[in-house]
């Protein structure tokens, strides 16, 4: 399996909760974890293929401290509007506004959390385009611009190398409200680098209404544990 050869620092004692763990760059952000000794929790919605990366990263990393857990989720229907695209849903709109909406979730997060003495650093970051994953092939077949395909393709990361920004955003000692991107061109490949948010997330009257608006879909959500 290839890793991403990331330097970090020693987080044996640390716990780490890594989302999308069962495949492409957040298994390679839980192998990378793992290996620097963290106790890394894994929420998956696929038992056995949770069970397949956990095999995977301990062939990797023998020892490694694993934790899978199985999380069923039900969303909420939106406060307002058509957040959720329900009049008119089409995939590839409602995968790029989930993006905003989680942008702006964590500056609101951030601004929360700035100055009040709380154990919490909100550090954002996007991994460049990765086309060896299933997101990616999903989004593929449904974009018309095949320019990009073969774009992403030369410039890309792949899922091991995409694990880096995720993995600088971790431990970098850097401000709360940081963002970090690929270096390359475009943002679309390359090693972490530090760089301005996008505009789209750092909206303060847009971050304070999307956390509203999570607020409300979160407490109607029933988080139920299986296994
Ligand atoms: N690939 C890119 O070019 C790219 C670019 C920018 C941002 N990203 C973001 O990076 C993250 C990882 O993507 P990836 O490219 O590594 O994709 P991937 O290889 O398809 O992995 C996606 C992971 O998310 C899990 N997942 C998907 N839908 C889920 C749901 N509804 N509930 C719970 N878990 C779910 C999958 O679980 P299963 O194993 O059960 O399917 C899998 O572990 C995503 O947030 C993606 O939007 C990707």
């Amino acid at each position: 399996m290839e890793t991403c050869n990331e330097a970090l620092p020693d987080l044996s004692g640390r716990t780490a909760l890594v989302t999308g763990a069962s495949d492409g760059v957040g298994l390679h952000v839980a192998l990378a974890l793992a290996g620097a000794g963290a106790h890394v929790l894994m929420p998956v919605r696929n038992r056995d293929k949770g069970e397949r990366a956990a095999a995977r990263i301990r062939e990797a990393v023998p020892g490694a401290q694993l934790s899978l857990r199985d999380l069923a989720t039900r969303m909420a229907r939106p406060a307002w509007g058509d957040l959720q695209l329900e009049r008119r849903y089409r995939p590839l709109t409602a995968y790029a506004r989930s993006k905003v909406a989680l942008g702006l979730f964590g500056t609101e997060l951030a601004r929360r959390s700035a100055g009040r003495g709380r154990r919490l650093r909100v550090v954002q970051c996007h991994p460049g385009v990765v086309p060896d994953t299933g997101i990616a092939a999903a989004v593929r077949e449904r974009a018309s611009d095949t320019g990009r395909g073969s774009l992403a393709r030369r410039l890309g990361n792949s899922p091991a190398q995409a694990a880096r920004t995720a993995l600088a955003a971790l431990t970098a000692d850097v401000p709360a409200g940081s963002y970090f991107a690929p270096a390359g061109a475009l943002q679309f490949g390359g090693p972490p680098r530090l760089v301005r948010p996008p505009r789209s997330i750092t909206d303060p009257v847009a971050a304070r209404r999307m956390w509203d608006v999570a607020d409300v879909l979160l407490s109607r959500v029933p988080l139920v544990e299986r296994g």
